[in-house]
């Protein structure tokens, strides 16, 4: 079993103004890799809320997998992949780069998204941008090789 986390970063969403519809598509797609989601939660775009939830999937829950939605594109509030640099030690570019070329095929604004992706001692943290269609596409491609990046990470 994969243990999964889902960091939602939304200032709506943690207002309680706007339902996560992309939480769920996380939930069900890490399925297909045995994740199971053990912790969930909604943050504003808040450097320090997401740094510590991170934190926490990572160093109590110790988690192997923690997503991230929204918070990567270049409003000024967004700071997911910021908050997501300060805290890995070492950052899997090829993730990243994976979900850009592939949904490019889809939509040139894929470009606009400046997700990353990194390990902190044996969790593997990866931003997806916010949308539900936007978290199956990056998913469709990033699922399969992980399995196997989990593997050789514990
Ligand atoms: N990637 C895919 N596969 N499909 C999409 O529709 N939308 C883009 C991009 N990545 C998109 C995508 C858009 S419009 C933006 S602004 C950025 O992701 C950042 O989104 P975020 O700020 O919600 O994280």
């Amino acid at each position: 079993m994969i243990k999964v986390g889902i960091i939602t970063a939304s200032d709506k969403g943690s207002r309680g103004e706007r339902e996560d519809k992309s939480a769920p598509v996380i939930k069900d797609m890490a399925r297909q890799i045995g994740g199971e989601v053990i912790h969930y939660v909604i943050v504003p775009d808040e450097q320090t809320e997401l740094v510590r939830s991170m934190k926490y999937c990572a160093d109590v829950l110790k988690l192997d997998l923690v997503f991230t939605t929204g918070g990567t594109g270049m409003s000024p509030r967004d700071i997911t992949p910021e908050a997501t640099m300060s805290i890995v030690e070492r950052l899997v570019p090829g993730i990243p780069e994976a979900m850009r070329m592939r949904s490019l095929a889809v939509t040139d604004r894929a470009m606009l998204s400046r997700a990353v992706a990194g390990i902190r001692a044996e969790t593997l943290i990866i931003n997806l941008p916010g949308s539900p269609k936007a978290v199956k596409e990056c998913l469709d491609v990033i699922l399969p090789p992980l399995k196997h990046g989990i593997e050789i990470l514990r």
